[in-house]
């Protein structure tokens, strides 16, 4: 069983869509639920004293105190609303990084990073004169303890680390990442994007300093983020983006800004997609993430066995099933990822090629960039059959060439 009849998209398209890991689909009940705030409560949230406007703030705080539940945040203030996680990583490298890395203090992050929990960290370290390190994967594309002693060290100041690798769907062990740099005094940063889809996030559990993640991956809408930080580390840092609303008195050359969370959330925001978002999480605790996980690891476990069938095909994935999640990387042996994936748009496949924002890993795993396929509740066996069937179809039109070298 799948929740493919839950997603209008597939009405109007005879898709298997297999790029859930850059955008997912969303359920009419999240679609509805939008569709009500604009038909009856949409209004500018903070600004107004008239029942419409008030009705907006409720509707959007309401909303903040129920994503700090599904998250277990300790206080609701601890939410702040971005426009994604690259947002959200940005505001904690500028507001956080630029004044607590010193001359040659460490940022450490690993290899498989996102340009978002990677750019940032460079920036800061040049701006600074810390040193940028990374945790390398091994031969099994994961982070080996060895490896995450070896780089954390004392003079670590921030940890960047991805949950879920977003190209080879490595789970990564961020608890224990995270007791490890807090033992040696580092905060720690999770990207927590590609996991929060698939599996649930507890951020007292896992003690994270700050997560982030995007909505648009999660059945939300496109263009909602969250910063989650720890109250005693936001009340420290300075805003990020300045203007209305996280103000409390501006004088002609001075400002006071406005406590947490609305120090962070400068201009009109979002209510749509926090509505959306938190309508997202409605509909995934309604199906539950035990449930999700066992159709998904169902899934990726057929998915694994019927590509790796595939002789002229590189597949890039951990051999340990339980550290992988719904991501799959892969190649066709001499043929361009572009053109495996639009041969397959052909068949009515949808999986991203590039390098998936993460050149500094492609460079090191030796390639320019990979097909990627990544799997949600509306996937099922079905999907993974048509992917090898246009694999095969694929590698049939240019077996020639590829013979020839
Ligand atoms: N970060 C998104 C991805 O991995 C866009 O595809």
């Amino acid at each position: 069983m799948n929740y493919k009849k839950d997603f209008p998209i597939f009405e109007n398209n005879e898709i298997s869509y297999l790029d859930s890991g850059a955008t997912s689909q969303r359920p009419k009940y999240v679609l509805d639920k939008i569709q009500e705030y604009y038909n009856n409560s949409n209004a500018n949230p903070h600004r107004g004293a008239y029942s419409l406007s008030i009705e907006s703030t409720e509707v959007y705080e309401n909303a903040r105190n129920r994503i700090s539940k599904f998250i277990n945040a300790r206080y609701k203030e601890e939410i702040i609303f971005s426009k994604n996680a690259s947002e959200s990583l940005n505001l904690i490298a500028y507001s956080y990084g630029l004044d607590n890395v010193k001359k040659d203090d460490e940022i450490v992050i690993s290899i498989m990073e996102h340009h978002s929990n990677l750019v940032p960290w460079q920036y800061v370290a040049k701006k600074t004169g810390g040193k940028l390190n990374y945790m390398y994967i091994n031969d099994e594309y994961e982070l080996s303890k060895e490896e995450i002693e070896s780089k954390i060290t004392d003079k670590t100041k921030i940890v960047g680390i991805t949950h879920v690798s977003n190209v080879l769907g490595t789970i990564n062990n961020v608890k224990e990442i995270i007791k490890y740099a807090h033992k040696k005094g580092a905060i720690v940063v999770v990207d927590a994007s590609q996991s929060i889809p698939h599996m649930k996030i507890d951020v007292q559990d896992l003690d994270a300093d700050f997560l982030v993640f995007s909505g648009h991956k999660m059945f939300a809408p496109l263009g909602i983020g969250i910063l989650y930080g720890k109250k005693e580390l936001l009340n420290k840092m300075n805003p990020f983006i300045m203007g209305g609303d996280m103000i409390e008195y501006v004088y002609e050359q001075d400002t006071t800004f406005a406590p947490l969370p609305n120090k962070f959330e400068a201009g009109t925001q979002n209510v749509g997609g926090v509505v959306g978002l938190s309508a997202a999480m409605d509909y995934i605790e309604s199906i539950g993430y035990e449930n999700i996980e066992k159709i998904e690891k169902k899934l990726v476990k057929y998915a694994r066995k019927e590509l790796s069938k595939l002789d002229f095909l590189d597949i890039y994935m951990t051999p340990n099933e339980k550290n992988h999640s719904g991501v799959i990387s892969f190649n066709i042996k001499g043929v361009h990822p572009h053109d495996v994936a639009s041969i397959l748009d052909s068949v009515g496949v949808c999986v991203r090629s590039g390098n998936h924002c993460a050149q500094p890993l492609l460079r090191y795993m030796g390639l320019d960039s990979t097909c990627r396929a990544s799997f949600s509740i509306y996937n099922d066996e079905e999907d993974v059959d048509k992917l090898v069937e246009g694999l095969k179809k694929v590698y049939n039109m240019f077996e020639k060439y590829i013979k020839k070298g």
